[in-house]
């Protein structure tokens, strides 16, 4: 019986893991990286109890997730800001795993903004615990600005406050900033820090600083990059599924007074048991460079 419901459990695992993505990879050697999924896996309630090591390595087998092997993984520790005159980009992160595409992506960009002198402070909301939610105790701070800011809230405005360009990255779960990065929207850009009532009505206070995204993606038509980037496959939907995004990054940005200076998103992710994997890689982190380049640095 405890076997059945272990077997059950794992499946509701596996379910909802590669349910997750619109992509699947039939076969996938997930390399050094092994340790870490199944230690994840593991620590699910329902697997739990005396989950065998052939469970784990099937668990392991089916993920749909982007694992790139330990030895790509880059770990950049960007050096924060300083006071000096350097333009200041603003990392906010929402990714559980150091060792996805996605966060693959978020390491290139830092890596290459200080590569090209512009100064980078890294908010990872999951290591620093953030709380997204916004609760009774934030609501009237948040909608009228009223009160005082939380400690909290007013480490991460003490950021945004010296950043000239936001970099909100996170991946794709559901076409919408994930959870605790829309949190970060929600309670750090609150009324009389973001915007503000004037007589014609509600005005954006972060004037100066640009809006940007950057986004790995199951599917959204075969893309990497923005607006006209498709790679022909199925354009029509990657430019409709963009041109969504950007009615909303638009006004998310107006609303409190900065610019959108865009996406780059990504739907190309290398198979996790691609034998090009290094060179696949290194491609997608190319294209980013180059959209960094034209969006940033005037390159
Ligand atoms: C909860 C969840 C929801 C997802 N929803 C979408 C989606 O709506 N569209 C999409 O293209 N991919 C979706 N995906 C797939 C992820 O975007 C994709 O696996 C991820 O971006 C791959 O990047 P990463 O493994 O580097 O994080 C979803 C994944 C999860 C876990």
């Amino acid at each position: 019986m405890k076997k059945i419901a272990l077997v059950l459990g794992t499946l509701v695992v596996l379910l909802g893991i590669a349910g997750c993505s619109a992509k699947s990879d039939d076969s996938l050697d997930l390399g050094s990286t092994e340790a870490q999924v199944t230690e994840t896996l593991t620590t699910n309630e329902q697997t739990t109890e005396d989950i065998d090591s052939e469970a784990s390595v099937s668990v392991d087998g089916t993920t749909s997730a982007s694992i790139v092997p330990e030895a790509l993984v880059q770990n950049y520790v960007p050096k924060g800001f300083t006071d000096s005159e350097r333009k200041k980009a603003l990392f906010v992160v929402g990714d559980p795993r150091k060792y996805s595409v996605n966060y693959d992506l978020v390491n290139t960009a830092m890596r290459h903004f200080e590569e090209n002198g512009v100064e980078v402070e890294l908010r990872d909301l999951y290591d620093i615990s953030f709380d997204p939610v916004l609760s009774l105790d934030n609501f009237y701070f948040a909608k009228d600005g009223a009160g005082m800011a939380s400690p909290e809230v007013k480490a991460e405005q003490d950021f945004v406050t010296q950043a000239d360009y936001i970099i909100f990255c996170y991946p794709n779960w559901h076409d919408t900033p994930n959870a605790i990065v829309k949190g970060y929207m929600e309670t750090v850009f609150s009324k009389k820090f973001a915007y503000q009532d004037t007589a014609d009505g509600l005005e954006g206070m972060l004037k100066e600083k640009s809006l940007y995204t950057i986004m790995n993606a199951g599917f959204l038509g075969g893309g990497r990059g923005y607006i006209g980037d498709g790679v022909g496959i199925d354009d029509a939907s990657w430019d409709t599924y963009m041109n969504a995004f950007k009615v909303m990054d638009d006004d998310t940005a107006k609303f409190w007074g900065m610019e959108n200076a865009g996406r780059f998103t990504n739907d190309r992710t290398p198979k996790n048991n691609s034998e090009t994997y290094e060179a696949d890689l290194d491609s997608l982190q190319k294209s980013l460079i180059e959209h960094l380049d034209r969006v940033f640095l005037n390159k």
